[in-house]
């Protein structure tokens, strides 16, 4: 999309949602907590009627939706499956697709997903029914009381952009990954030696697009795959897909287009409550998202670290 559209657009959605609200950029507990529940009823009907609340991954030979949503599980499995791991904690599990596809095709390893939406747990759960191997709690991975045990595996889908300090976090995850264990992120950042956005419709598109995906703001890649950053984590790959989830977000942002050229009706529908301000959200993002990726600002990445020793800063 060129910027004079995307202008053109960015003043449709501010005439939706009232520029303050679009300066909101701290993350707190309470804006996911508000989010999640009202956007899962548009999850479930535009996206994936069995929960899953992140990014198909495309190739030209994959067709179906479903199977492009399965991606992420399936990589994450096939490291499991290599190294021979049994004990797998999913941190921000949402509605629980990923945790309950493994768990249902691996009988014998044994999945724990958490997730700070209660109603994403309760879908979760149910969505578990029968399978013994697994168990979902309601827990904020913020917060260093919801790691109680060891794990060879430890993987988040699209969720860790929304910590308040993802650097503890990690470290603390860290610490619960039994040795030679492995920690696998999917998530979206700002690209490495990125300028601070300067352009007033850049600016303007960025603050939609966080706001959009509840975030405050996207984590810098350089923060993560920095080899010094993290004490007992080695960065083992880091594979972008950026051009894999375009084809995804692309669709959605023609959605969003055309739902904003009727600005007038969403305002009214939004008044008398009909469609919520997670539905706007959702717009939002998928408005600005393929923007930032053509123009090369924020990526999508598998990072996949590897659990080592830690540093003995005495000898050096
Ligand atoms: C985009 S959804 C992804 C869900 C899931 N990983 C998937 O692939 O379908 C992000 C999830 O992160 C959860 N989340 C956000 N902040 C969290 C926190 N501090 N602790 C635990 N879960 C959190 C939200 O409730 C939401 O379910």
């Amino acid at each position: 999309m060129e910027k004079s559209e995307l202008n053109k657009y960015i003043l449709k959605f501010h005439s939706l949602v009232k520029s303050e609200l679009l300066s909101e950029n701290l993350i707190t507990s309470e804006i996911v907590i508000d989010y999640y529940p009202k956007s899962a009823f548009y999850y479930k009907k535009f996206h994936s009627s069995g929960g899953a609340m992140h990014l198909p991954i495309s190739f030209s030979n994959v067709v179906s939706h479903e199977e492009k949503l399965h991606y992420q599980a399936k990589s994450i499995e096939k490291v499991i499956l290599e190294k021979g791991y049994v004990n797998i904690l999913e941190l921000g599990c949402g509605m629980g697709f990923n945790t309950n596809y493994l768990a249902k095709r691996n009988s014998e390893i044994y999945f724990h997903g958490i997730d700070l939406t209660q109603s994403n747990i309760s879908f979760a759960e149910q969505q578990s029914r029968g399978l013994n191997n697994v168990k979902f709690s309601q827990a904020d991975f913020d917060d260093p009381q919801s790691y109680e045990d060891k794990y060879d595996l430890v993987f988040a889908v699209e969720t860790l952009c929304h910590s308040k300090n993802l650097h503890d976090l990690i470290e603390r995850v860290a610490n619960k990954i039994n040795d030679n264990g492995r920690l696998i992120i999917f998530d979206g950042y700002v690209k490495q030696n990125k300028e601070q956005l300067s352009d007033n419709i850049d600016i303007q598109a960025y603050k939609i697009l966080t706001w959009g995906f509840a975030l405050g703001k996207f984590k810098n890649l350089s923060e993560m795959v920095n080899p010094q950053n993290f004490s007992c984590l080695e960065l083992e790959s880091s594979k972008e897909y950026s051009e894999n989830v375009l084809p995804n977000l692309i669709t959605f942002q023609k959605g969003a287009k055309k739902a904003l050229r009727h600005s007038f009706i969403l305002r009214v529908l939004l008044r008398i409550k009909i469609i919520s301000l997670a539905f706007i959200k959702q717009l939002g993002a998928g408005l600005t998202a393929p923007y930032f990726i053509k123009n090369n600002y924020v990526g999508y990445y598998k990072l996949e670290f590897k659990k080592t020793a830690p540093i003995n800063t005495d000898e050096q």
